[in-house]
């Protein structure tokens, strides 16, 4: 003799016995746990845009807590077009009440949907040639909650998809196009161009402010100047401002994108686009007058940073002299009126002098080479080009000469930071290390680059050394720290 529900309980307690317990041995907390999601239902409409379902149940025993979370989700689901005619679904809801008899009494009346009511997603029905309108509950889950509405009523609440679909899951994009991401998965780019002036002898008046790089995202830029800015495409055509004519100000189809530009009266240009870019882009200048500074700021993917990078390496094009500001610096010098910028707050590159430096404490043995090679996210060797100092940082710039291990892969030419102005270990510019680095993201994404941490571990080659490092790498454990 079974009772017909014996079967869940049988299976709720066998799922107790061998997954609970389970669970449990490893310290879990005291609540229950989701089955995995069940399958999307099929769309709510036959046409147009509707809402699928899908749940899950939680399985816990009567002393723990019910499981954290919804047991059931929807997302938009949209299928083709509804023909012309088709009637619209809340239509459709309100008509199933024509001619019924509903108000308690025989008279019967055409209903049509009614959008002055508070609720948009209760049934608000309008009786066809009166002033009345009445409400039958609420709408069916998936009816649009008005004419020009985004959102589908979902038990009576009216929810808007977010970007992953699913309806009141609230999720955004990032300034990195990553649906839910966390501004993780780009760069933030944010310089100022303070070029003077073109260099003595040059005889026209465009000059190259920056590449913007193909995927850049949220690009704006501003110009406090008489000097006019210019945009060309990759195909060397101007966009706007090019060939020494002054466009009105507008919105410009380049690259994929939508590109605004606008300017003031007061000589405030600006332009700004939401990306992303399908095309390398170039921001120029047209100079009237001495340039008090050109900020400009966009979101890269991590790859179109390098060739920003190598794009405005210092030995590769000597001519730009752009000076690179951190978030809070800029924020500050922004507000500054334009003839007193940039501020001498600014960090400046100039060639490091360490004359003053005290000496470093002493190297040291093989567990601290097995440790730092273990923990950090580069080891590699190179040849220091340049040292210099940037605000209160060393910057390194640097020829890779091999990767032991690399977390992203590196470019033949890199700046490697280190903290201070008189870092250790000090590398020696024109010689050869091998390092052992980090990688540095702030908490901002703004900056993404290799450091060499205070006492971090940096040697100069040797063969016996490469030797040492070869080893050292056989002996560190797998889990190699790929965060
Ligand atoms: C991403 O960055 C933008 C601009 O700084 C900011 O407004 C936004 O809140 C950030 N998004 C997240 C998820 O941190
Ligand atoms: C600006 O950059 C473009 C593309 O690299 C190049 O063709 C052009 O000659 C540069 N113009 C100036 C004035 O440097």
């Amino acid at each position: 003799m079974f009772w017909p529900w014996s079967g869940p309980v049988v299976l709720l307690i066998w799922i107790y016995l061998c997954c609970g317990l389970e669970g449990r041995t490893q310290g879990r907390s005291g609540s229950g746990e989701w089955t995995p999601w069940g399958a999307w239902s099929g769309c709510s409409s036959t046409c147009g845009q509707g809402a699928s379902v899908r749940s899950r149940r939680c399985l816990r025993i009567p002393q723990e807590l019910v499981c954290g979370g919804d047991s059931h989700q929807y997302r938009l689901c949209r299928l083709s077009e509804c023909p012309s005619g088709a009637m619209p679904f809340r239509e459709l809801q309100c008509a199933l009440y024509n001619n019924r008899p509903v108000l308690g009494s025989q008279a019967t009346y055409q209903w049509v949907p009614f959008y002055g009511a508070p609720n948009l997603c209760d049934l608000n029905c309008l009786a066809e040639g009166h002033t009345f309108y009445y409400t039958f509950g609420r709408v069916l889950d998936g009816t649009p909650c008005g004419p020009d509405s985004e959102g589908l009523c979902i038990n009576g609440r009216c929810l808007t998809a977010g970007c992953d679909g699913v309806l009141g899951s609230g999720a955004h994009e990032d300034h990195c196009g990553q649906c839910g991401g966390r501004n993780g998965s780009c760069l933030f780019v944010r310089r100022v161009f303070s070029e003077a002036s073109p260099p003595l002898g040059q005889s026209h008046g465009y000059w190259n402010v920056t590449l913007i790089p193909t995927g850049a995202r949220h690009v704006r830029v501003t110009d406090r100047s008489r000097n006019y800015l210019a945009l060309m495409g990759s195909d060397g055509r101007y966009v706007f401002n090019g060939d020494w004519a002054i466009d009105w100000p507008g919105a410009f189809e380049v690259a994929g994108t939508q590109v605004h530009y606008s300017r003031t009266r007061d000589h405030v240009e600006s332009l700004w686009a939401v990306g992303p870019t399908g095309e390398d882009l170039y921001l120029q200048v047209l100079f009237q007058e001495p340039n008090p500074g050109i900020e400009f700021e966009f979101w890269l993917p991590r790859d179109a940073y390098y060739a920003l990078q190598s794009h405005r390496s210092p030995l590769r094009q000597p001519q730009t002299r752009e000076v690179e500001v951190g978030p809070q610096e800029a924020a500050s010098a922004w507000t500054k009126p334009a003839l007193s910028f940039p501020g001498p707050s600014l960090p400046r590159e100039q060639p490091s002098d360490t004359e003053s430096c005290q000496p470093c404490p002493g190297a040291k043995g093989r567990t601290q080479r097995l440790l730092h090679y273990c923990r950090s996210d580069f080891v590699f060797r190179a040849r220091v080009l340049a040292r210099l100092r940037v605000g209160e940082e060393t910057r390194y710039d640097i020829q890779v000469q091999h990767s032991y291990k690399n977390w992203t892969p590196l470019e033949r030419r890199e700046f490697l930071w280190a903290p201070g102005t008189c870092p250790c270990p000090l590398l020696a510019p024109r010689a050869e290390y091998l390092v052992a680095a980090q990688r540095h993201i702030n908490y901002e994404g703004t900056l993404d680059r290799l450091l060499l941490p205070h006492a971090g571990y940096a040697r100069p080659w040797t063969p016996r050394e490469d030797a040492r490092i070869q080893e050292v790498a056989r002996r560190c454990p797998q889990a190699a720290p790929l965060g």
